[in-house]
C-alpha cells in the first residue's frame, strides 16, 4: 500500500506545517528521527489520521481490527507456513511503524482497512470509501488493454492478504492463481477471506526472489505495491526470478510509487527522509533503474502507464 508517512507527509506539507523557508535539513530531521519518543510520536501521529481517515469513510476500523483479532489464527498460521523459510535481513526491519514490520499479527488485521485509508485521497481532494478500489481497477485496466491472450496460470507476487490476488480472481476466474508473501501471518488472512469468498487459490509463503515455483509455468506475474518495500538487490533478483517462472510470451506486471511524478519529483529530500522511518528502502525504490534493469534481464522494453498522480503501471514481455 502506498505508505501510511507518504500520506502523512503529503497533508503535512499541503498544510504547510513544514516551511521550506526555514531550510528544515536532512541531517537535522535524520537527528530528529534518531530520537526514539519523537519517531515514535510522529508514527503514531501519521497512524492516529489514517484512522481517523478509515473511519471518516466508513470504515470501522476498530471493529474489523477486533473481529480478526478474536478468531483463533492457530490453525490458520500452520496452512500457509513454511517453516523452514530463512527471512532475508531486510525484510526483518520494521515498515509501516510496525515495529515487527510484516511480520505480526497487527500489521495483518490492519492492511486492508489501512489500504482503504490511505488511498482514498488519490482520485479526490476528499476522502472517499472508492479510492483504493479505482487504483487497482486502473491497473487492471492497462493490464487487459495490454494483454489479449488467455491467462491460464498467474501468480501475484508480495500478495499481502489477498486485496490484489481477490481482484485476479474476479477478472480472470478461470485461471489458476498462486498468491506469495513472505509474511505468514498475510498469507493466514488471505486464506480465511479467500474461503469466505469461496475462491480457489493457492497460498505460496516463500521469497519472491526464491520461489521454488515450476519455471516456465505462468503466463502472468503481478505484483500490487512490493517494489518500493525493497532494497535494489533484492528487486534485482526478483525481475530475474519472475523472468524464469513466465512461459515465453508472458507477462510481468507492477504497480507502485511511480518516482518520476509531479508529486514525488516536487517532494524535497528531507521529506523523503521522513517518509524512510517508515518505509527503509523508499530510496532506493527511487533510484532504481527498472526499465534499464528489465531490458538488462531480457524483457521486452517495457510500457510505463501513469494511472494516478502518483502511480505507475509497468508492463514488460518474456521474449
Ligand atoms: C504493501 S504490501 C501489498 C500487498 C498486496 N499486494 C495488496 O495489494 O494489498 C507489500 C507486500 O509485499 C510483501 N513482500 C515484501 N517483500 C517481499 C519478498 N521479498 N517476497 C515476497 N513478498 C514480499 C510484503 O510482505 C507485503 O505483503
Amino acid at each position: 500500500m502506498t505508505p501510511y508517512f507518504v500520506e502523512y507527509i503529503i497533508k503535512m506539507i499541503s498544510q504547510e506545517t513544514f516551511n521550506k523557508e526555514k531550510d528544515i535539513t536532512t541531517s537535522l530531521i535524520n537527528t530528529l528521527l534518531s530520537i526514539k519518543p519523537l519517531a515514535n510520536f510522529a508514527r503514531s501521529r501519521a497512524r492516529k489520521m489514517i484512522i481517523d481517515r478509515a473511519n471518516k469513510i466508513g470504515v470501522n476500523w476498530h471493529k474489523n481490527m477486533t473481529t480478526l483479532q478474536g478468531r483463533d489464527w492457530n490453525d490458520d498460521l500452520k496452512q500457509v507456513e513454511n517453516p523452514h523459510l530463512k527471512y532475508p535481513d531486510y525484510y526483518l526491519k520494521s515498515f509501516h511503524a510496525y515495529d515487527n514490520g510484516n511480520l505480526g499479527w497487527d500489521a495483518a488485521w490492519e492492511l486492508e482497512s489501512a489500504a482503504y485509508s490511505v488511498h482514498s485521497t488519490i482520485f479526490s481532494q476528499e476522502p472517499q470509501l472508492s479510492g483504493d478500489r479505482t487504483l487497482r481497477k486502473k491497473y487492471h485496466e492497462v493490464l487487459q488493454q495490454e494483454i489479449t491472450k488467455s491467462l491460464e496460470n498467474i501468480l501475484d507476487s508480495g500478495c499481502g492478504t489477498g486485496l490484489s490476488t481477490f481482484i485476479l480472481k474476479e477478472i480472470y476466474p478461470e485461471a489458476q492463481i498462486v498468491g506469495l508473501d513472505l509474511s505468514p501471518y498475510f498469507l493466514a488472512v488471505a486464506n480465511y477471506q479467500a474461503q469466505q469468498k469461496n475462491y480457489q487459490i493457492n497460498w505460496h509463503h516463500s521469497k519472491a526472489e526464491e520461489t521454488t515455483l515450476s519455471p516456465e509455468s505462468f503466463d502472468l506475474i503481478s505484483s500490487f505495491l512490493m517494489f518500493h518495500e525493497l532494497p535494489q538487490d533484492a528487486s534485482l533478483n526478483i525481475l530475474a526470478e519472475s523472468y524464469k517462472l513466465l512461459k515465453k510470451g508472458g507477462y510481468l506486471g507492477i504497480m507502485d510509487m511511480n518516482p518520476q511524478s509531479e508529486v514525488y519529483k516536487k517532494m524535497p529530500r528531507y521529506v523523503l527522509t521522513l517518509l524512510k522511518s517508515t518505509e527503509p528502502y523508499l530510496d532506493q525504490y527511487f533510484s532504481f533503474d527498472i526499465e534499464k534493469e528489465l531490458i538488462k534481464i531480457g524483457f521486452s522494453q517495457p510500457k510505463i502507464v501513469p494511472i494516478s498522480p502518483r502511480h505507475r503501471v509497468i508492463i514488460a514481455q518474456k521474449h
